[in-house]
């Protein structure tokens, strides 16, 4: 499948070099795209990492980090209960439709339903390490 969608990806760039260069460059796309897309639809209240902190959690490492654990941030119950873990597909369904996936979270709704914007924003916030 990751395959199918490379090779779609190199057809559509036009892109012939070896398929390790191409992967990376194609993932290095996705990440620059995925950063467009957070700073339209989260920014406003996620910063990526600890410095300039905002009106939600910070989200470094949030990929497989354990839901509700940025130390001081004052969570709903419902996130700081739930118990999950960030996986790329509990990220989606959160993209999708999080105030339904978690019922009493106080992130207001947000309806990312396409799955390419969910992949790249997947993919940005995957390069955003939790080391800072
Ligand atoms: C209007 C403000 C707002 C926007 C826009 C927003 N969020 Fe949030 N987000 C929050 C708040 C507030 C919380 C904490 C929710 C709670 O405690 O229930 C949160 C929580 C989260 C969490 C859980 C973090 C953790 O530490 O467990 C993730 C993941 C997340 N948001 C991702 C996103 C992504 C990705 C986007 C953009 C596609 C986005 N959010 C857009 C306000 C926002």
């Amino acid at each position: 499948m990751k395959h199918a969608i490379l090779s779609l990806g190199l057809a559509a760039c036009g892109v012939s070099s070896s398929p390790a260069i191409a992967q990376s460059t194609f993932d290095r796309v996705k990440v620059k795209a995925g950063k467009t897309l957070f700073f339209s639809e989260c920014r406003r209240c996620h910063a990526p990492d600890a410095t300039d902190p905002s009106y939600g959690p910070q989200l470094d490492g949030i990929v497989g980090r354990r839901a509700g654990t940025v130390d001081g941030y004052e969570y709903s119950e419902a996130l700081a209960g739930s118990g999950i873990v960030w996986t790329p597909p509990a990220l989606r369904a959160w993209m999708e439709d999080n105030d339904g996936f978690m019922p009493g979270t106080k992130m207001r709704h947000i309806g990312i339903e396409d799955r390419t914007v969910q992949d790249f924003i997947l993919a940005y916030l995957g390069s955003l390490s939790d080391d800072n």
